[in-house]
């Protein structure tokens, strides 16, 4: 029967039973007579020991089964007689599907540096770690959905083509079929200007203000040329939007997701993370434990500023109201104030984008931004001006084109009711889980200024 390594490790096989097995050779050891084999087909941490003798059909193909080649092995399920693991598997059938030249295989058996990973990054998901990391990555985001289904949200699609900069930062991917040359957006495929999405919010406000809980889980682009180890070109981000809430629900509901995966992570996920408990961040379980011990620190931007001014704390950039939270203040509030994750909120309305609530203070803005130990901000939301008129004299304020947005200022016409969402960058939560330090190293094949291989 075909089945996989973890199946076979797992126990489940009755004693000297058929199984098959396929992978790729991970090291090899040649004895007196027969050869050990460790096998590695990505669905675990663990290889599977083969034990092939030297008679078995087709010797030759034992001796190419090399570290890198791909195999298939029919065989017995045995207790293991070795150390380290209880079943093996006793070859009887050899089949080599792809060699791979050990000379030339870039993959030694040694450890290599994430830098040299990344450069061969169409490998790398076959060590222990990127391997390890990309099973994390699949299943946290299926507890990413667990949580919004669990509490009656609807997985809704929004564009990936678009007309409008959601966060008017200017970072907007420009998407055309126009070869280059004078011609105009409106000789362009859509007639107009178009980009790919920086956030799927507008759209996604739309939906929950009609089917009441929604959210996004898609990719969002953006061309912002810092190289930094927290942002990628491209991400993916998971945008919740729910109607007839406001700002302290949507803060509820971020505390309430980080909880929710990070009690998935140290519940379900333990084989795969121990790896980066040992060898990436020593500690990484402590610091999860740590994410779900009391609730999350709030406090308005604010008093946040005056804990900055007065931290006798040297900064790059000196904290000041009115200036946007740098990544050294955010990781100074949650690392060395309260040593736990802190939701700031309130912030002046100048540095925040259109579609915020302004507050009676006529100067800040219902927005709050989830911030947390080795990261800084994970998530950013907020609750929507839902007010037609104020919407429309912000939009004016910041030189927007109020006829192309006809259709999201209807929304203020038709029905309009208070709602708020958020954005959380899934890559900053897998580094947060993981404790990896570089965005680069939890995206399969990251995006990057200057850096579009694979
Ligand atoms: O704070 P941001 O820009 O908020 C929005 O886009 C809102 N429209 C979300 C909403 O209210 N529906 O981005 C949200 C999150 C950030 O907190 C961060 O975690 C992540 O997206 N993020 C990035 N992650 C990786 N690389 C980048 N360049 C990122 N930019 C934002
Ligand atoms: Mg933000």
């Amino acid at each position: 029967m075909k089945c996989s390594v973890a199946q076979v490790l797992a126990g489940t096989f009755p004693e000297d039973s058929e199984a098959l097995v396929n992978g790729w050779v991970r090291t090899r050891r040649d004895a007196k007579g027969f050869s050990f084999l460790e096998i590695n087909d990505g669905s675990c941490l663990a290889n599977l020991q083969v034990v092939a003798d030297d008679s078995l059909p087709g010797c030759a193909v034992l001796k190419a089964a090399q570290t890198g080649a791909a195999v298939g092995v029919r065989g017995r399920v045995l207790p293991s007689q070795g150390r380290g693991q209880a079943w093996e598997l006793r070859a009887e059938e050899l089949h080599l599907w792809g060699p791979a030249d050990p000379e030339s295989y870039p993959l030694q058996k040694k450890r290599h540096s994430d830098e040299f990973l990344r450069a061969n990054a169409h490998l790398r998901a076959r060590t222990n770690k990127f391997g390890a990391l990309f099973r994390l990555r699949s299943r946290f985001a299926q507890a990413v959905h667990g949580f919004f289904q669990e509490r009656g949200f609807f997985h809704v699609h929004t564009p990936i083509i678009t007309g409008s900069d959601c966060e008017g930062a200017g970072e907007l991917f420009r998407v055309t079929t126009l070869p280059p040359g004078p011609a105009r957006p409106a000789d362009d495929f859509f007639g107009q200007e178009a980009g790919l999405t920086v956030s799927g919010q507008l759209e996604a406000e739309m939906l929950a203000l009609a089917l009441g809980k929604v959210y996004t889980f898609g990719p969002a682009f953006r061309a912002e040329n810092s190289n930094t180890p927290r942002h990628a070109a491209e991400f993916w981000m998971i945008e919740p939007e729910m109607a007839f809430a406001d700002l302290g629900d949507d803060m509820d509901l971020a505390e309430d997701l980080l909880r929710h995966v990070v009690e998935f992570a140290l519940g379900q996920c333990r084989d795969d993370l121990e790896l980066f408990d040992r060898f990436v961040e020593p500690g990484l379980f402590k610091r999860l434990e740590k994410l779900l011990a009391g609730r999350y620190q709030r406090l308005p931007y604010g008093e946040a500023v005056e804990i900055l001014k007065s931290s006798g704390q040297k900064f790059e950039y000196a904290p000041a109201w009115g200036l946007d939270l740098q990544t050294e203040h955010e990781r100074h509030l949650c690392e060395v104030h309260f040593k736990k994750p802190v939701i700031v909120h309130d912030y002046p309305a100048a540095i925040k984008p259109f579609y915020m609530r302004l507050s009676d203070d006529g100067r800040t803005v219902a927005a709050m931004d989830l911030l947390v130990p080795k990261v800084g901000e994970l998530v950013g939301g907020s609750q929507r001006e839902e007010r037609l008129d104020v919407l429309e004299g912000r939009m004016r304020q910041m030189g927007l084109n109020l006829e192309s947005y006809w259709w999201y200022l209807d929304s203020r016409r038709f029905g309009s009711a208070p709602h708020s969402g958020f954005g959380l960058g899934f890559e900053r939560l897998l580094m947060l889980l993981t404790g990896a330090p570089n965005i680069r190293d939890v995206i399969p094949f990251p995006r990057t200024p200057r850096n579009l291989e694979f």
